[in-house]
């Protein structure tokens, strides 16, 4: 069994390639292990995973330095305190200077999620779907000072669908890079990578064979607003139809963001009566037909009655 090396993997979000790399290091057998993971951005989910898998994890956001080199100095200042020997960007959304490039030449990998050099850049799933294109796929490559330009190393292909949007071809793009990263690494990790500055050979490793499952990525649950008991309609009659209003104060006690509300608190915020709920002007307009008809019924009566009383003082 070879020496296990070293990542340093950088990130800037759902860390869903991390995750990948973290399941691949989690096999005993794997040649590489994670030293470091780093962030730009503070609480992005790709932290989360780290610190669920017990890996130190460290933050440098980037908007808190005046220059980019200013960055990349406390980046490299954070890789000094971890033993790395391969840096992977996976998911890092920020551009490295040719310095900071240069002097881990050979030694940083990112992912790409086309088959490059195609659609290097961003929006990548739009344009492939605004070409002719049957096939895209990711690319695992070396960095070097141009954007998305390094040789590759692995390459991973997937059919383009005609009914294909960008969410369901980068979902398809997506479960290749999360075998792509860890087969990558773990080329270069046995020795069968030799990168020059003016060639890169790959050697055979044999087929990767851990079966790489990343879970679905799911948003960290909120949990609901309570919900107050409803309150009674205010009802207002209009001239020709009668209108139920409903309260204007919401039922919540918290304010509504329809960003962060389940199903059900939307559903109860947003539905109409239902059907077999009782119609309060219907209940109101029943309520004084019978008042009337009480009311003309005692007179009645009492008119009855009165006739009655005459016509026996009469006869007497
Ligand atoms: C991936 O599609 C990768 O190819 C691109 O950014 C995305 C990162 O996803 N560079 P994740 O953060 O690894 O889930």
């Amino acid at each position: 069994m070879v020496k296990p090396i070293n990542l340093a993997v950088l990130i800037s979000g759902r860390g869903s390639n991390l995750q990948s790399i973290i399941d691949a290091c989690a096999h005993e057998d794997y040649p590489a292990r994670i030293s470091v993971v780093i962030s730009n951005e503070p609480d992005v989910m790709g932290l989360q995973r780290a610190k669920d898998a017990g890996l130190p994890t460290e933050v440098i956001p980037h908007k808190s330095y005046p220059s980019r080199r200013e960055f990349e100095a406390a980046l490299s200042e954070t890789l000094a305190k971890h033993p790395v020997d391969l840096i992977c960007l996976a998911g890092f959304m920020r551009v490295l200077t040719p310095d900071f490039v240069s002097k881990w030449e050979g030694k940083i990998l990112n992912i790409h999620p086309s088959l490059l050099p195609a659609y290097p850049g961003l929006h990548v799933h739009e344009r492939v779907l605004h070409s002719d294109d049957k096939e895209s796929g990711c690319t695992v490559h070396f960095v070097t000072p141009g954007l998305d330009e390094g040789p590759t190393l692995v390459q991973k292909r997937v059919p383009v669908l005609q009914d294909d949007t960008p969410d369901t071809l980068a979902a398809r793009v997506l479960d290749q890079e999360h075998l792509a990263y860890p087969e990558a690494i773990r080329l270069i990790a046995l020795g069968k990578v030799k990168y020059t500055k003016d060639f890169v050979e790959i050697g055979d490793a044999g087929p990767y064979t851990h079966p790489v499952k990343v879970a679905p990525v799911v948003e960290p649950a909120e949990p609901p607003a309570p919900v107050e008991a409803p309150k009674a309609p205010v009802i207002a009659q209009a001239a020709s139809a009668p209108v139920v209003k409903q309260d204007p104060k919401p039922s919540h006690s918290a304010p509504i963001d329809s960003h962060h509300m389940t199903k059900e608190t939307q559903t109860m915020s947003n539905h109409a009566p239902a059907d077999n709920a009782p119609d309060q002007v219907t209940i109101r307009e029943s309520e004084a037909m019978w008042h009337y008809f009480t009311k003309t019924a005692k007179y009645m009566v009492i008119g009855i009655a009165a006739v009655l009383l005459l016509m026996a003082a009469t006869l007497l």
